[in-house]
């Protein structure tokens, strides 16, 4: 299968199988993404929390493509509010659509619509497609219950943030990358899209490195084979 960066924490899973699966696809108004929300096509867009800067282009890549969502309840009501298709899905739980199986776990953050509803609580997202397991923390502070995800679930690629502000800066993402220990490789997100937001991945790299886990800087539009 394969993984693209959009950056910021914009993501697509491609399956051997050729389902596409998108995450977070903030790319209108990204000034740093590669990509036109147009090119983009998804049969999954599965969302982390309600902020635009994640929901960003879900819906109307969604009404093209007659996506299916996949999120935590409240979030996923609201979805269908806006006229698309959903599965509900919360914080713990797990389960297993065609193209492999979603989990969603705790984030420590918050979660507001774009047009200012209630979203639910802010989750990660654990992704696990041909016994290749993929976590996407979602924006988060960093907290201990990652070593518990990390010891339960055989996570090979962590997809973090490290942008700083609203989520883990470099210092604390090192420290969540070594909580969960991932097999293959971290790999950084939610940085350098905005001023307040800057971190330089390549520091990031060193410091999680020296810990002995692998890192993978993505740029913008690069498409990995995991
Ligand atoms: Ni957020
Ligand atoms: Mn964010």
């Amino acid at each position: 299968m394969k993984l693209q960066y959009f950056s910021h924490s914009a993501f697509k899973i491609t399956t051997d199988k050729g389902i596409r699966i998108l995450i977070d696809p903030f790319i209108t108004g990204n000034p740093t993404s590669p990509v036109k929300a147009d090119d983009i096509d998804a049969e999954f867009i599965i969302l982390t929390h309600g902020h635009g800067d994640h929901v960003g282009d879900a819906l109307d890549i969604a009404k093209r493509c007659n996506s299916t969502f996949i999120c935590v309840n409240e979030l996923a009501e609201w979805v269908k509010e806006k006229g698309h298709k959903a599965h509900n899905m919360h914080i713990g739980g797990s389960y297993n659509f065609e193209f492999g199986k979603v989990k969603f776990t705790i984030a420590h953050h918050g979660s507001l619509t774009p047009d200012n509803q209630y979203a639910g609580e802010p989750a990660g997202v654990i992704i696990t497609i041909d016994s290749k397991c993929v976590y996407h923390t979602g924006d988060t502070g960093l907290f201990y219950d990652m070593k518990l995800i990390g010891e339960l679930h055989p996570i090979d690629y962590m997809l973090l943030p490290i942008g700083d502000n609203f989520t883990m800066g470099i210092d604390d993402a090192v420290k969540a990358a070594d909580f969960v220990s991932p097999k293959i490789t971290a790999i950084p997100m939610h940085y350098n899209t905005f001023p307040v937001i800057q971190a330089d991945p390549e520091e990031f790299k060193r410091k999680v490195e020296a810990k002995g886990i692998g890192c993978k800087v993505m740029s913008f539009g690069e498409e990995i084979t995991l």
